[in-house]
């Protein structure tokens, strides 16, 4: 019988209204699914989306969605996970039936529910105890003592991982060292430029460097950014101003005379359309930063064709995390990957919105919270 108990956790009632932090009744694990006590999570640029309204008022929500935790406990049907269990948690959890599915490719997946924040069944385990429904983001929720999630959401870790490793590999590492090992596939000596250095663009830089680019341009317009970039591998950097010419021309120079790669890690149509511009001939531009719903952008049709180039969107890094996450921890063990670098400092569950405010204005890399009793 799967039991209830209660969680501490960060609510947005509604877009931009401050988050609180609310007691919860968390019911689970029904069966497929687990129960994962949260050890740390980190403060990633969707979660601001959802509080700015940028993707709508999918009703109130329990924010996060970088997480890593330890499985509590396992409900029925479930294979291959056991109490005790480091897991980092997928927040594209497959739906296992769909033709996606069927081909290895689980970011295509047709069948999830995790965009609407439900389990597979449909439900929501969380309530307010007066009984009111909330919804854990993107079906994990990780802003919370405890999440119940469905059982292909929690990926099993290598021992020695640290947590708050785990937890970035969640989402912003995936996204953007995966962008560019499995989307791009960039190539030694490869020129390389990456728009945008949060957590996510900073994991693009770290995967151009492990995949031995030569040129690695790094582009922000907070000089913080430009700085700490350097220490992910980026052998050039480029300050973005309102100047666009002045902007694309530095980029284009640094990268060799243009990118064979350029990635756009924001998520806005003005600096995907710089990606595109700054590629060499058969470059390729990578759109990884999601923006607001409904953004267009555009692009010099004869340029395009011209340069012979290509515009890819990278969901989640094309990654298949079941096999992916425990491979970038394996990375991050032997030195290749320097995830920890991205931690800027660790907070609680209280100092979550003061997290997304520090990111709406661009300052410094990522937030992680930390639960009390992390070993
Ligand atoms: N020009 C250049 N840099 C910019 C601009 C701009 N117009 N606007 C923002 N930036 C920089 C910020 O200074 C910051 O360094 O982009 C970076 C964005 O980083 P974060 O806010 O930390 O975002 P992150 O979590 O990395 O996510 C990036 O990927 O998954 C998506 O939803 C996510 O769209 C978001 C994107
Ligand atoms: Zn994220
Ligand atoms: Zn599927």
């Amino acid at each position: 019988m799967a039991g209830t108990r209660t969680t501490r956790a960060v609510v947005l009632e509604r877009p931009n209204v401050p988050v609180r932090v609310e007691e919860l009744r968390l019911e689970g694990p029904l069966a497929g699914e687990v129960l994962v006590r949260m050890l740390a999570s980190g403060v990633c640029h969707s979660d601001l989306h959802h509080a700015n309204g940028d993707w709508g008022d999918p009703g109130p929500l329990v924010l996060g969605h970088e997480g890593a935790g330890v499985v509590e406990e396992v409900g029925p049907r479930v294979d291959g996970l056991r109490a005790g269990q480091l897991v980092a948690l997928s927040w594209y959890y497959p739906c296992g039936k769909c033709g996606a599915c069927a081909e290895d490719a689980p970011w295509r997946c047709t069948g999830t529910r995790s965009l609407q924040h439900r389990l597979p069944d449909g439900r929501t385990p969380l309530r307010r105890p007066e009984g009111t429904e909330i919804l854990p983001l993107l079906a994990i929720g990780t802003f919370a003592e405890f999440a119940v999630v469905p059982a292909q959401a929690a990926i099993s870790m290598p021992p020695g991982t640290p947590v708050e490793v785990a937890a970035l590999i969640g989402c912003g590492v995936t996204t953007g060292v995966m962008a560019a090992l499995r989307t791009a596939q960039v190539r030694p000596g490869s020129s390389v430029v990456v728009i945008g250095l949060g957590g996510v663009g900073l994991s693009a830089v770290m995967g151009a460097a492990v995949a031995g680019a030569g040129a690695i341009v790094a582009v922000d317009r907070v000089d913080e950014k430009l700085a700490r970039a350097r220490e992910f591998g980026a052998t050039d950097v480029v300050a973005s101003t309102d100047d666009r010419e002045a902007t694309l021309a530095a980029i284009r120079e640094a990268a060799g005379g243009g990118a064979h790669f350029a990635f756009e890690a924001i998520g806005l149509p003005a600096t995907l359309e710089l990606a595109i511009d700054a590629l060499r001939h058969g470059g390729t531009a990578v759109a990884v930063g999601i923006p607001p719903f409904g953004a267009r952008a555009s692009f010099d049709v004869g340029v395009l064709v011209d340069r012979s180039a290509t515009i890819v969107g990278s969901n989640y890094g094309w990654s298949n995390p079941a096999l992916d996450f425990p491979r970038l921890a394996e990375l991050y063990l032997e030195g290749k990957l320097p995830i920890d670098r991205l931690i800027e400092e660790r907070i609680g569950l209280d100092g979550v919105g003061d997290a997304l405010d520090a990111l709406a204005r661009g300052e410094g890399l990522r937030r992680v919270v930390v639960f009390e009793d992390h070993p």
